[in-house]
């Protein structure tokens, strides 16, 4: 018999788009697994102060950076996402390999296909079933960041964050059967019903948890 295997949606956008609210959203309305990155394991937690403690900035090379990135992703699969997946439920994640390739690939000029090949290790080839981009034009981002304390990687510049979100459509345009794109300018509801059309188009999933076969 084949082991159950559940779904993973992966939620992602740059800092400022709203993906947390809706990445909580979409979890409780399909009765999934709500997780995040980095930092939702003992190790995680330690690795995002690391990461995101706005006086490490000089201190913290790019490369370093990733392989922090990545050894939070590898905890995170071993301990929360795969067991889950493994016990057959569905798993929404704010954030995963995608803001790896977005941030340290688009954002940083790291080699795409580098980390490619480095995110799929660390994360055991454990990917998202479906990527959901949460768009919203970089000043909107930079406007509700405004009223938030910004942390290491929160404080780059407005160029940074364009060449993250570039990415993330370019990501999207180049696997639109495992990535999709919501527009994430409107308010709250109305971005949280676009994300629930999108997933359930492209999984076939049920509200309430329920988990269906998907449509090829
Ligand atoms: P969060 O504020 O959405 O929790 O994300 C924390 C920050 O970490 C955010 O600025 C994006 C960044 N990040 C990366 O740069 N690469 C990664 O692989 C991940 C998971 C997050």
């Amino acid at each position: 018999m084949t082991p159950a295997r559940g779904r993973l949606v992966a939620l992602e956008g740059v800092d400022g788009s709203g993906k947390s609210t809706q990445a909580k959203i979409l979890a409780e309305s399909l009765g999934a697994l709500l997780t995040f990155e980095p930092g939702a394991t003992g190790l995680g937690r330690a690795l995002r102060r690391l990461l995101l403690d706005p006086t490490s900035d000089a201190a913290l090379d790019v490369r370093a950076e990733v392989l922090l990135m990545c050894a939070d992703r590898a905890q995170h699969v071993a301990r929360v996402v795969a067991p889950a997946l493994g016990a057959g439920r569905l798993v929404v994640t704010d954030r995963f390999s995608g803001s790896t390739l977005a941030y340290q690939g688009y954002g940083r000029g790291l080699v795409v296909a580098e980390l490619r090949q480095l995110t799929a290790w660390a994360s055991a080839g454990v990917e998202a079933d479906l990527t959901v981009v949460i768009d919203v034009p970089p000043k909107v981002a930079r406007r509700r960041l405004e009223r938030a304390a910004a942390d290491r990687l929160e404080r780059l510049d407005e160029h940074f964050f364009s060449r993250v979100r570039d990415g993330y459509l370019a990501l999207a345009a180049e696997d639109p059967d495992h990535w999709t794109v919501v527009d994430g300018d409107d308010d709250v509801e109305a971005v949280a019903a676009a994300v629930r059309v999108t997933v359930e188009r492209h999984l076939g999933v049920a509200p309430q948890g329920g988990l269906q076969e998907r449509c090829r």
